[in-house]
């Protein structure tokens, strides 16, 4: 095992619930916890069966669990049918019909409200709309709007319907856009004209229009367009349509299109090793159980409480905890169109007072931003009606982890510290609040059902407190399917012929004395920036892509509040700008680039020039080395295997 991979972090406070969280909770007590775990022990796939029958409304119902003939292409419930809108909306109405189900906050404060009712109804009349421009199960349909009642009902018709949604963010480039509608084949594009951030308007159509203009998107023939600003935009008569238009009209009733559980509800494109973003494709039953079974152990959900998820329905976790998990229980949720700091730091912790949100899940980088810009801020508004935080993205430090814990939380509220992944669909280790301690930093223990290991190269367990890749061993039901177009990549990538089988998740990580994982950090050039996962080689084939650049390297660099920043390294196609003045224009120049290519989230913090890359003989460029250098690290590596010495002290120069 590489010295990557070795655990530094010690952190030994532990953090039991408190016995009035634990008598309420649905999972109580390490005992309850115990048994689930012995449970799908003892039968794994009649374990997931078991919850299926009780958690999904079938339409039919199954009789096969899991089909793992051709593994690692796994099938859950194969045969039985059901549809996902169905059971996050229709399933309520009788029950719940007036409960609200979102409570929307614009970005300047406005707030909507929408029941069960109101919000299958838009749903229905939405995916009329949808039928009308011929739109049809299996089709793809890219949906590129901001956080907004209509994406919820963009992405549940959808659903309603059969056909396949991929979120693109809506701080992804015409670029990234284009990339996505063209894997997809795309039938139709859902877009706002603009969306407001943090008091600024921001063109969206704009953007779809430049990624439909360059070219082989023949595929996409309607493009819906939600009215979010002035309405001012160019048009495309014929291909364009407002969402307002496209509803006149539409009864509020449609009849959900009946699907197989493996019937794909979504493909999720997100950054790996190489190039090319991967479209992470999931199932319907699997997915949808997956969801629901989270939010009910891992954020104990009942039916009184108030849900905010701050992820944006770009992410994952926009998916799983805004979009379906939450209207699957039934669930009120806040949605939330702005930025946590503005119109100052206070944003979240008012709309938390003013909702009365009982259950908050955001990520370390908001909470440590939050924390540098008022870390006192929280207690000038009334947060009693919290009783559950969680944290999702990225390690959370111990010091963030306290400040959350005491200051957000006032030590009532317990903290789950949710690890999974886009391909995991849901959490994969957490503590269930009610049963399993916390410790500061750690994602504690698995979820039942779900098998976890720490694995050495050659796929063999390791145990206590050796770092190793995490994997996870059994099948489970929300796990992707395959990469859009790629199986040969989703094999590859994800059950590489050495580990056995097992899932291999791209993190390492190691176990302590209680068994308890610590995720140290990915294997692969994934970074984190923000909470975002950006692929180093996508940074990299953008840097190249610009006319000046011959060869490009980029690595992360620890940040106190982006968990990691961009750091790249250059070689140009001429010579390195003499003067700090032109070097410093042609980095201005390059981080536009790659904002203009990627998106604003992937710009570099910070370019280097040097003539080479550090590359051993075979040509292998030393990331490692690389690391250490943007880090200010004394080089103490070995680098005889190094091609070209010299080149390491013209990569130490930053230009300022
Ligand atoms: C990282 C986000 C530590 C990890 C849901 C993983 C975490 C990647 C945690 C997936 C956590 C996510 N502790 N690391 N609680 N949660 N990660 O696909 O490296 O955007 O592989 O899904 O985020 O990122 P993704």
């Amino acid at each position: 095992m590489s010295d990557d991979i070795q655990s530094t972090l010690h952190e030994t406070r532990v953090f039991p619930p408190a016995d009035d969280f634990v008598r309420q909770a649905n999972v109580s007590g390490m005992d309850a916890y115990r048994a689930l775990v012995d449970e799908a022990e003892r039968d794994h796939a009649a374990f997931w069966a078991r919850l299926a029958r009780e958690n999904i409304a079938w339409r039919k119902p199954f009789t096969r669990t899991l089909d793992d003939a051709n593994a690692p292409f796994y099938k859950w419930f194969e045969d039985g049918e059901l549809n996902v809108s169905w059971n996050c909306l229709d399933r309520h109405l009788d029950t719940q019909g007036d409960k609200t189900a979102l409570i929307f906050e614009a970005d300047d404060g406005t707030v909507t409200k929408v029941s069960y009712r109101e919000l299958h109804a838009r749903v229905c009349q939405f995916a009329n709309a949808l039928k009308a421009k011929k739109i049809a199960k299996g089709d793809r349909v890219i949906i590129y709007l901001p956080m907004s009642i209509e994406a919820v009902v963009a992405m549940q018709a959808c659903a309603r319907i059969g056909a396949i949604h991929s979120v693109v963010f809506g701080g992804f480039s015409a670029r990234s856009l284009h990339e996505r509608i063209i894997d997809t084949q795309a039938c139709a594009v859902i877009t706002a004209d603009a969306q407001y951030r943090g008091g600024r308007e921001m063109p969206l159509k704009p953007v779809v229009d430049e990624s439909l203009a360059a070219g082989d998107c023949e595929s996409v023939h309607t493009v819906i367009v939600y009215q979010r600003a002035s309405g001012e935009t160019p048009w495309n008569d014929g291909r364009d349509i407002w969402w307002h238009d496209a509803i006149a009209g539409q009864p509020a009733v449609c009849e959900p299109e009946w699907v197989s559980a493996e019937h794909p509800l979504f493909i999720l494109y997100t950054s790996g090793s190489t190039g090319k973003p991967k479209g992470v494709q999931h199932s319907s039953g699997g997915y949808l159980l997956g969801a629901i079974m989270s939010m009910r152990w891992v954020f104990d959900y009942k039916p009184a409480d108030v849900f905010w998820c701050t992820a944006d329905v770009g992410w994952v976790t926009g998916h799983t905890y805004v979009t379906y998990g939450p209207l699957a229980v039934g669930a009120t949720e806040v949605v939330f169109e702005g930025v946590p700091t503005w119109p100052d730091a206070g944003r979240f912790w008012k709309m938390i007072q003013d909702h009365k949100v009982t259950t908050f899940y955001t990520a370390p980088t908001a909470i440590r931003s939050l924390i540098k810009l008022g870390g006192d801020l929280p207690k000038q508004y009334d947060l009693s009606s919290l009783r559950l935080l969680g944290s999702v993205g990225e390690p959370i430090n111990p010091e963030a982890w306290i400040w959350y814990y005491k200051v957000v939380g006032g030590e009532r509220c317990p903290i789950v510290d949710t690890w999974w992944q886009t391909e995991t669909g849901m959490h994969m280790i957490s503590p269930l609040p009610g049963a399993i301690p916390a410790k500061p930093g750690s994602c504690t223990l698995p979820l039942p059902g779900i098998d976890a290991a720490i694995v050495n190269e050659a796929g063999e367990e390791v145990h206590d407190q050796h770092g190793g890749f995490l994997v996870i061993k059994k099948p489970f039901p929300s796990q992707l399917r395959t990469i859009w177009g790629n199986p040969e990549r989703f094999q590859k990538g994800y059950f590489p012929a050495e580990m056995h089988g097992y899932y291999l998740a791209g993190d390492s990580a190691h176990r302590d004395e209680d068994g308890y994982f610590w995720i140290m950090g990915r294997i692969d050039d994934v970074l984190k920036v923000s909470g975002h996962r950006l692929g180093t080689m996508e940074i990299e084939s953008a840097l190249v892509a610009h006319t000046h650049v011959a060869e490009a390297a980029v690595v992360g660099r620890p940040h106190d509040i982006k968990g990691e920043s961009i750091v790249a390294f250059v070689v140009l196609k001429g010579a390195r700008p003499a003067e700090a003045e032109a070097a410093k224009k042609l980095i201005a120049e390059l981080r536009e680039w790659v904002s203009k290519e990627l998106g604003p989230i992937a710009k570099p913090d910070e370019i280097r020039f040097g003539e080479n890359l550090p590359k051993t003989r075979s040509g292998k460029i030393m990331r490692r080395l690389l690391r250490a250098i943007a880090q200010g690290q004394e080089i103490t590596q070995d680098v005889s295997t190094l091609e070209n010495p010299a080149i390491l002290d013209q990569l130490k120069e930053v230009v300022r």
